[in-house]
């Protein structure tokens, strides 16, 4: 069995101007994946969605998060909560999909929960030992950046990153945090998580995978590596000469920002394409070592987009990611070969953003072993 977390200390030893990747046991081995589990995803910071998914008091929605089920929901305080969804009683799921509640009611004893998670009412319980004040739904670590709402599974975590200076310097111009949602999507994909984020975060395919989507727009010799740091990695999609951006976006972004998307993953599972007038991103949600659950959302600067225009840019996402899953799972089965050994990785402005995630696992793996 090969040493994975030795092989990782060793690819991210090696100078810089010689990367390579993993081997396919790193995205496929199941010992490796309840590994990452306990460690890096269990302790991470997860991106679950936009804020504006859940605008008023009593909007929720639901995703799985590893193990943890869980209702991101507006209080009637106005603050997001991200609340177990599982009942204190014996453990049924007390939401599904999206909505708006008043209460959470639990369909299997009917115990009532408040939008905060508190124990409103619960019938019959003559339990002497009984106290509502004791069955809260568990609440999460939350955090909101740029309009993104994030979580961690973890009560000890290290608080959310704000290390990240150079990453909010990247994206302050385009006024991340105004976005406006205008699309939601989930689906399965067979694909090891980390392969998506080397695949969204590297610029080496565009041109390849994408030829009739993205090439005309961002095609791979314009690529270029961008800033990176604790917890991310960024890289710059430039437009070609003579391509008018749909949108000017906010006022204070410079011609070069307005002529580029800013991709940039923000580790572990949240990658993201920010252009002037569009904000796309995916939240990874990890099921096993060779599933993940993608959510994407997409969503507009203002009203720089009319109707059509963004129901064309929707479907044109929608063809982008397609094709990138049909790339990713294609590969995924080769991965598991005995010959998918490690390979040399394309320079800096190509897949260098894949050495960063690669320097930020050996990084995290070493204080997780220690
Ligand atoms: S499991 Fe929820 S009320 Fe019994
Ligand atoms: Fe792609």
């Amino acid at each position: 069995m090969l040493d994975l977390g030795a092989i990782l200390q060793d690819v991210a030893a090696l100078p810089a101007d010689r990367p390579m990747g993993m081997p396919g046991a790193f995205y496929t081995s199941s010992d490796q994946f309840s590994w990452e589990k306990k460690t890096v995803l269990q302790h991470g910071w997860h991106c679950l969605g936009r804020q504006d998914e859940v605008p008023e008091a009593g909007d929720f929605f639901t995703v799985q998060l590893l193990d943890e089920p869980l209702i991101v929901v507006r209080g009637d305080d106005g603050v997001i909560r991200v609340l177990a969804n599982v009942c204190r009683h014996r453990g049924m799921p007390l939401a599904e999909g999206a909505g708006n509640t008043k209460r959470f009611t639990c369909a299997y004893h009917a115990w009532m929960y408040g939008r905060d998670g508190a124990l409103l009412r619960a019938a019959r319980m003559e339990n002497q030992g009984f106290d509502a004040a004791n069955c809260r739904l568990h609440s999460y670590k939350t955090q909101i950046w740029k309009g993104f709402i994030y979580c961690c599974l973890d009560a000890d975590a290290v608080p959310f990153s704000d290390a990240s200076a150079a990453l909010d310097a990247l994206l302050d111009p385009y006024e991340t945090e105004t976005f406006r949602l205008v699309h939601v999507a989930q689906e399965i994909w067979h694909t090891n998580w980390k392969c998506l984020v080397e695949n969204f975060m590297e610029g080496y395919h565009l041109s390849v995978v994408h030829p009739h989507t993205l090439h005309g727009y961002t095609p791979t010799g314009l690529a270029k590596k961008s800033a990176s740091g604790p917890g991310f990695t960024s890289y710059l999609a430039n437009y070609p000469d003579g391509i008018t951006p749909r949108g000017s976006g906010a006022k204070g972004l410079s011609a070069q920002e307005r002529q580029r998307s800013t991709l940039f993953a923000r580790f572990p599972t949240q990658v993201a394409s920010q252009a002037a007038s569009l904000l796309v991103s995916l939240s990874i949600f990890p099921i096993t070592a060779e599933t993940i659950d993608v959510k994407w959302t997409m969503s507009v600067y203002g009203d720089d987009l009319d109707a059509d225009t963004i129901a064309e840019r929707i479907a044109l996402w929608e063809e982008v990611n397609a094709e990138d899953r049909q790339k990713l799972e294609r590969m995924q089965r080769a991965l598991r070969s005995q010959h998918a050994q490690s390979g040399p990785l394309a320079g800096d402005d190509y897949e260098g953003t894949i050495r960063d995630f690669q320097l930020w696992l050996a990084e995290q793996d070493r204080i997780f072993r220690s």
